[in-house]
Parts: C-alpha cells; structure tokens; sequence
C-alpha cells in the first residue's frame, strides 16, 4: 500500500493540455496525442530512398527491402510503446545512435516531423545520407565511446545494434555516453543480443562461423558478456575501427552494469523484443532517486 498519495508529473513542452488528475487520464491523453502522430505518419508515408551503401541492405532480392523497412517500422513501434508506457511526451530531441543509412531514421523522421534528429555514425557517408534525405543533424562518432560527446541533451535515444558488436569496454563506454546525455526526463532504448542469440546460430542462420561464435558463446555462459571479432574478409568493411565482431549478454551482465548509476532507473528489459531478435533495455531520467 502506498503511504502518500502518488504526486502527478506535469506534463512538459506544452504539446498537450490535461484537466487529467490520474496518472491513467495521463496515460489515455499521451495515447490520443500519438495515435495523432501515427495517423500523420501513416498518411505521410516513409522516404522510401536507399543509400547504395547501407551496409543493412546488401542485395535486391525483394524479401530484404520488405525486411529491412519492417525492422525500421517495429523500431519505430517499440519506441512509441515505451514512451507511452513510461509517461513521456513526444520528444524534442532526439539521437539516433548510430544510424547507419537511416533504416530507424527515416521512420523518425516521418513520425516526429518537428523533432530535431541528431544521426550519429562512426561513417561519414551514412550520416551525410540521413542529413540529405531525413532532414537529420549529421554527428561524426568516434572509434572509442569514451572520447565521444554530444551538445545538450536528449529526450529519446535509440541505439540499435551497435552493442551487438562491441567489445566490453566499448558497451561500458557506451551506456555511460548515453546515461550521460539523456534530458531530465530522457529515456533511452539499447539493443543487445541476448539468450535468443544461441538458437538462431544453431538453427536459424549463422552471425558468424561456428568456431568463432562458440568463443563468444563460452564467455557469454561464463560470465554473462561474450565478444569475438568478425572475420578479416567482413572487417574490412569497417575499416575505421579495431574491433567490431559479435557481442552476446545476458540479461543479468546489462542490470549489472546499469545498477551502480544513480543518475538514471531502469525501466524494463525485453528478451528478442526487436525484430523477434535482439533484447531491448529501456532506461531513463530522472534517477532513481531523483
Ligand atoms: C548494425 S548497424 C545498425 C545501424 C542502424 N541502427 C540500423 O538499425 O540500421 C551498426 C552501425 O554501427 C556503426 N558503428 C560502428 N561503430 C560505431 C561507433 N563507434 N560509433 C558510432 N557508430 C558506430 C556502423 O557504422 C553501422 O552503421
């Protein structure tokens, strides 16, 4: 049972009016005022133009188009479920991070029209296409995470399937960064590969070879965190940095890290959440005792 009664948050940016004196009216309004949005997206459609060099498009077949706007569309979904669930308006600000060539961005920008959209990437061309097409600040990303800042703050930050093939001290970094550059009342959506990843190896199709997988599998069962480099040949095409390979965790290594950082609560986590594969933490401010 709850000692005082719960203190309403106000809603902030003006984006909607409320007479609401329950945390459930607050939840319907802020549902009403992103059906609004959705419907506009859905009128508006999504740019459907493709960078030759989305390294997240390789091939015409037909089947990888359809898949690659539906994992930018469910993106896009878990986004909105998350702000609603957790209370927040639409967001000013917003960092997607990285963005590659724009496969979550394009849906961004069709859903929140009026936000500032900062495309961060470690590869020029991939941001100067999202700043082109979607209308998005480009920021150029550093090798390591730990050298890397943004100006001002963020009122969403989507990273997806970046600490999917990072080393450990890179994923650190990274949670820190983006702790670190969350609005008063940011939340941040982090993607990881999680249990799930194992069955897709051994059944569905393959993240790498088996013999390299099995290193990062036996770490990941030791200790809750694997990590091994993708092969020479595939590297190449990620020329501007030493590592980047295959990253598996478990949910308990992510709390973990998380835990100590009272900056920040965390807000959920969700095992093959994204796509039907990759788990999907959710954090925010304020902190947890804030
Ligand atoms: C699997 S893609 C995901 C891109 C995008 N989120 C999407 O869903 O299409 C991973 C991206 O991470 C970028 N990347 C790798 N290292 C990075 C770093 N240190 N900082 C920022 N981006 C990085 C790569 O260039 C690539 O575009």
């Amino acid at each position: 049972m709850l000692n005082e009664p719960t203190r309403l948050e106000p809603l902030e940016q003006g984006a909607m009016t409320t007479d609401a004196h329950t945390t459930l009216d607050l939840h319907f309004d802020l549902e009403a005022a992103y059906r609004g949005a959705y419907e506009a997206y859905r009128a508006s459609g999504v740019d459907k133009a493709l960078d030759p060099a989305d390294k997240e498009f390789a091939g015409s077949e037909a089947w990888r188009q359809e898949h690659y706007f539906r994992v930018g569309a469910d993106a896009l979904r878990l986004i909105v479920q998350n702000l609603i669930a957790n209370n927040r308006s639409p967001p000013s600000r917003i960092l997607d991070f990285p963005s590659g060539s724009g496969r979550v961005t394009r849906h961004l920008r069709a859903f929140f029209p009026h936000s500032e959209i900062v495309a961060c990437d470690l590869y020029e061309s991939h941001i100067a296409f999202c700043a082109q097409r979607f209308a998005a600040v480009p920021y150029l990303s550093r090798e390591h995470l730990d050298d890397l800042s943004f100006e001002g703050s963020f009122d969403l930050i989507f990273c997806g399937s970046l600490l999917t093939h990072l080393p450990q001290k890179e994923v650190e970094a990274a949670l820190r960064l983006i702790a670190r550059s969350l609005s008063p009342r940011g939340i941040a959506l982090v993607t990881f590969q999680g249990r799930y990843s194992d069955h897709i190896q051994r059944n569905k199709w393959k993240y790498l070879a088996d013999r390299l997988y099995a290193r990062a599998q036996r770490a990941v069962r030791w200790r809750g965190f694997g990590y091994v480099d993708y092969e020479p040949s595939f590297r190449a095409v990620f020329s501007a940095q030493a590592r980047y390979g295959v990253t598996l965790v478990r949910p308990h290594w992510v709390m973990r890290a998380l835990e100590p950082r009272e900056e920040i609560r965390i807000l959920s986590y969700a095992e093959r959440a994204w796509d039907d594969h990759q788990d999907v933490l959710v954090f925010g401010r304020p902190g947890i005792n804030d």
